[in-house]
């Protein structure tokens, strides 16, 4: 697939999603999130992907935010069909893939490019990356899950507090408030993610897609997480991978799990 505003690259297990409007700080206008949708889907379908890896093209920006310049003249209806649409298509379909999606931070991550790295199932930064919701500066709250997915990940009182200020966090607070789990410098940064990928391949693809399923149930209204958890435990049992990784054990070998 070609794509104008994204590049998507597969080697050695890991698709690799870059955001590559650098002029433009990698800003998510319509069409790149249509793109982001179409390459996560592309990547969660394809067998030879078991983990995603989302950065920003160029040595400033994740991406800085929703892009400003195609929104500016919404009325309501618009302006609420916006969160909702993106929403669906990027965000809630990040969160919730069976493959791991990795963010990896290497600059400005401001307002929907927060949003998006908060959607993806963990986050690395480089030490230069600075993170903020910065819509009440601009009239408008944040609108693709950050008034949601940032008191889940950093407490309440800290994420009114980001949204109220309209301010940024530097990597090493958002490392202290748990919105990154490693902070590395820039060079290194792809080669963390990649290490930590190399460790999450090992393991039953299916069994981790189960897992992923639980965990997000906690966050869901009206979903029970423990009867999920149930259901996906049962469901482990009747795997090829469940067999292997069982007899490979008993076995004092490595598993060789076949990903079904
Ligand atoms: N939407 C549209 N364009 C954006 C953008 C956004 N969210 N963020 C940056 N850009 C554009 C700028 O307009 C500029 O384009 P131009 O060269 O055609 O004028 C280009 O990216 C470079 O940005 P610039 O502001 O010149 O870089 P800077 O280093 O001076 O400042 C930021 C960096 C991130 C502090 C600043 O770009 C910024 O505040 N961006 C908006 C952040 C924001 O409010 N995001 C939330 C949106 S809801």
């Amino acid at each position: 697939m070609t794509y104008e505003n994204i590049l998507s690259k597969t080697e050695n297990g890991i698709t690799y999603i870059t955001i590559n409007r650098p002029s433009k700080l990698n800003a998510l206008n319509k069409a790149t999130i249509q793109e982001l949708h179409d390459a996560f889907e592309a990547a969660d379908t394809d067998k030879d992907t078991k983990v995603i890896i989302v950065t920003g093209s160029g040595e400033k920006a994740f991406v800085a935010g929703a892009d400003i310049s195609e929104f500016a003249d919404f009325d309501v209806k618009q302006g609420e069909n916006l969160a909702a649409k993106g929403q669906e298509l990027l965000f809630n379909f990040v969160e919730n893939l069976g493959t791991p999606v990795i963010a990896a931070v290497n600059g400005f991550a401001l307002g929907g490019g927060l949003e998006l790295a908060m959607a993806c199932h963990f986050r690395v930064a480089s030490d230069n990356a600075r993170m903020g919701l910065p819509e009440v500066s601009l009239g408008v709250i944040p609108g693709y899950g950050g008034t949601q997915r940032l008191p889940q990940l950093i407490g309440k009182g800290r994420a009114m507090e980001m949204v109220m200020t309209a301010g940024m966090i530097d990597a090493q607070t958002a490392h202290n408030y748990g919105l990154v789990n490693h902070v590395t410098t820039q060079e290194e940064l792809i080669p963390l993610a990649e290490k930590i990928a190399g460790k999450i391949m090992r393991n039953s693809s299916v069994a981790i897609k189960g897992a992923i399923k639980a965990v997000n149930a906690n966050y869901q209204d009206g979903v029970n997480g423990f009867n999920v958890e149930i259901t996906e435990f049962g469901n482990c049992f009747g795997t090829a991978d469940f067999k292997e990784g069982t007899t490979a054990f008993l076995e004092k070998r490595q598993a060789d799990f076949p990903g079904e």
